[in-house]
């Protein structure tokens, strides 16, 4: 496998990070991940901004980001060709940090360069789980209040998903003041009384790609959407409920604290859902522009 760290093409095994990184000291940086079909990047412009949002939120690399941004996207480009990733399913995975500098909590000095690492990997999709459906718990959401960026800070998400795995299901859904907010590495979704209803794209909240795809697919079905927050006590009464994200696309959720959603069986819209999305992707493979 051949990744990219810091302008060079090597073999994984041959890939080391500094432990001066500021990734490593300070979890000081962000990621991305793009799903590839067919070796052709799906909404990476829409990647490319999140990036960018994330990168000037906190300041790295400011001077420099809109070549920073471009050669991300040749890099993962390249690395789907170099990993024979060119036909089927991949992800991109790709961290910048603020680069590698003596341990001191402000930043480095000017010109410290950021540490930029991309990977890719074969991608098998867990089709099972899009059928049948998963079940899920809640769980308080003890992350910090700029969800918005895709920080490489994640360990609420990670306590929280193990909490998920320990009790026997397969995520988790944070839950700050009453709110229902996310999935671990999703986006969360009820239909109630036939309507679409997701948290609005707050700092509570990471907006997802797959989110604002939805969003767009629901409102070409014709299918009612509100973007307004989903209370804990409403739960009871959805109909439907999924994640959305990058890696899994659109995720029915059947049993939600050990209790059924809806009839227990992935609802109709979310079907309607995952089949318009299904059909987006086959016609991104197919050339046209996403
Ligand atoms: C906390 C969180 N929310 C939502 C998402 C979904 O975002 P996207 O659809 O862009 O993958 C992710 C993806 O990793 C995530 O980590």
């Amino acid at each position: 496998m051949i990744v990219y760290l810091n302008g060079q093409y090597i073999p994984r095994r041959q890939a080391f990070i500094d432990v001066d990184d500021r990734g490593f000291l300070f979890a000081d940086g962000i990621y991305e991940v793009v799903h590839s079909y067919e070796g052709h990047l799906f909404q990476i412009d829409a990647h490319l901004q999140r990036m960018e949002h994330g990168l000037r939120s906190l300041r790295i690399a400011a001077d420099d980001l809109g070549s920073l941004l471009r050669s991300v996207r040749e890099v993962a480009e390249r690395l789907l060709v170099e990993n024979d990733l060119t036909s089927g399913e991949a992800t991109v995975y790709i961290q910048i940090t603020r680069g590698s500098a003596p341990r001191t909590h402000a930043f480095p000095p000017a010109g410290t360069p950021p540490t930029v690492y991309v990977a890719a990997t074969r991608y098998v999709p867990q089709r099972t789980q899009a059928e049948e459906g998963i079940a899920v718990i809640l769980v308080p959401d003890t992350r910090w209040v700029r969800c918005d960026i895709k920080s490489v800070a994640l360990l609420p998400n990670v306590l929280a998903r193990q909490r998920a795995i320990e009790a026997g299901v397969a995520d988790a859904v944070f839950v700050r003041d009453g709110v229902a907010l996310e999935g671990t590495s999703s986006n969360f979704f009820g239909v109630f009384d036939g309507k679409v209803v997701t948290a609005p794209k707050t700092n509570y909240i990471l907006p997802g790609i797959t989110r604002q795809v939805v969003l767009g697919l629901c409102a070409d079905l014709g299918v009612p959407v509100r973007e307004a927050p989903i209370l804990e006590h409403q739960l009871d009464e959805a109909e439907e409920l999924f994640l959305t994200s990058t890696i899994m696309e659109i995720r029915p959720i059947v049993r939600l604290n050990g209790r059924p959603v809806g009839t227990g069986a992935p609802g109709p819209v979310t079907r309607r859902i995952q089949k318009a999305f299904r059909e987006l992707v086959s016609d991104f493979k197919g050339g046209a522009s996403v």
